[in-house]
């Protein structure tokens, strides 16, 4: 089994490489930040004695996982690495001096690969001297937990490196997609819909937060709402995405941000972290109850769920990804409980390109304009899945 090089210990780097080790692979851990380092170890330790505890692990599998990772403060010892993954903080400049640097201490058939959520791989493979060995590797939050991961080549990606990630990452027991290197991945783009829509649905002052994840959850079968889910992913990390996804995206509108959650984050209102987001936290707060009206809460689930299907297809459309993986990513990377596209399918492509266009007349706004898959397949009286 190859040796895994993680490097920044941080939430991301010290639940990748659990995973690794947990499957028998030798790690290696760097942190510029000794403490960081400090912490990821008895972090690690906490974690697998809770594992223990609910018999999800004995206690020498958690001695072996344990002994397999090593936190070193030189990234010298990254030489006999096979895949390195670098999961630091987001910024372009670091990273590619990180690669550079890198690059001179392992094998020239090492794979480096990054846990990047916005920046584009092609940005971070055009600073290496072998661009092609170069790929994203994207986990999701907690990386021992959520079981999809996007593989994301970029233009100088070799086949061969994609195909060996591919295979590395699935014999860890993820769900893998394979992606296009654009904004947001799939998960981040395709999901921007349903806090954007919902955000909007709050300002023009027809429902509460309370009233919109019920309606979400009720009509839709959501785990969580919207307003809930962006309080427990936190609003600071919400918000930056958003902005990062639609300014990379030129301004496209159906990405815009809103006024309201930019407020919450210049507050401070992160969410549950801090206490306070769109709901209270603190003991003793009073949880709002919803409006259920079923009239309301079908307009604003038949809304949402209209949005989120139309960014689904026409990310089918411009190739992103395939419908299975596009569907795959959705519900093992966001817990929606199904696909877009089968979605689609089942409430009929006809009723969301219905609902898209109403609000299109209404608003004339860009931002409701229905993909032109959607006109192309009703015509032909296409489905998504036969
Ligand atoms: N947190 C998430 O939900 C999430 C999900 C998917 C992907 N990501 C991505 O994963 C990466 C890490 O995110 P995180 O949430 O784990 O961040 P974090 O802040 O928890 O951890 C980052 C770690 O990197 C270390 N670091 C910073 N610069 C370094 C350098 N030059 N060399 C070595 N170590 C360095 C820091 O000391 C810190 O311990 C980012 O690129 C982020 O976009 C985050």
């Amino acid at each position: 089994m190859i040796q895994i090089g993680v490097i920044g210990s941080g939430a991301m780097g010290a639940g990748i490489a659990q995973v690794a080790a947990t499957v028998g692979h030798s790690v290696v851990v760097y942190d510029n930040n000794q403490a960081a380092l400090d912490k990821a170890k008895s972090n690690l330790e906490t974690t697998l004695k809770k594992l223990i505890e609910k018999q999800k692990l004995t206690e020498q599998s958690a001695k072996e996982i344990s002994a397999r990772i090593q936190f070193v403060n030189d990234l010298n010892q990254f030489k006999s690495c096979g895949l390195v993954i670098e999961a630091i903080i987001e910024n372009l400049e670091i990273k590619q001096k990180l690669f550079l640097e890198l690059e001179t201490i392992v094998s020239d058939d090492c794979i480096l690969a990054s846990n990047t959520s916005s920046l584009s791989i092609a940005s971070i493979a055009s600073a290496c001297k072998k661009p092609g060995r170069v790929i994203g590797i994207h986990f999701f939050n907690p990386a021992p937990l959520m079981p999809l991961v996007e593989i994301i080549p970029s233009l100088l990606t070799d086949d061969k490196i994609i195909s060996e990630s591919k295979k590395i990452i699935d014999s860890w027991g993820k769900v893998t997609v394979l992606t296009k290197d654009t904004p947001g991945f799939i998960v981040n783009r395709v999901a921007r819909s349903y806090y954007g829509e919902s955000i909007r649905i709050y300002e023009e002052g027809m429902a509460d937060f309370a009233t919109i994840d019920w309606a979400m959850k009720t009509f839709g079968g959501f785990k969580m709402g919207p307003f809930e889910l962006m309080d427990f992913i936190g609003n600071d990390i919400n918000f930056k995405v958003t902005e990062s996804v639609w300014t990379q995206f030129f301004y496209e509108p159906r990405f815009k941000p809103s006024l309201t959650q930019k407020r919450l984050y210049e507050a401070k209102l992160f969410g549950k972290k801090s206490g306070r987001g769109y709901y209270n936290y603190v003991e003793g707060a009073v949880i709002p109850e919803p409006n259920k009206n079923e009239e309301l809460g079908k307009y604003i689930f038949n809304r949402v769920i209209s949005m989120l299907i139309n960014e689904a297809v026409d990310s089918y459309y411009l190739k992103l990804a395939s419908k299975e993986d596009l569907d795959l990513a959705m519900t093992k990377g966001v817990n929606y409980p199904k696909g877009l596209l089968k979605w689609a399918d089942e409430i009929g492509l006809q009723n969301a390109y219905n609902t898209l266009d109403v609000l299109y007349e209404l608003y004339n706004e860009e931002r409701y304009r229905p993909s032109i898959l959607m006109k192309m397949m009703l015509k032909d009286n296409k489905k998504f899945y036969e």
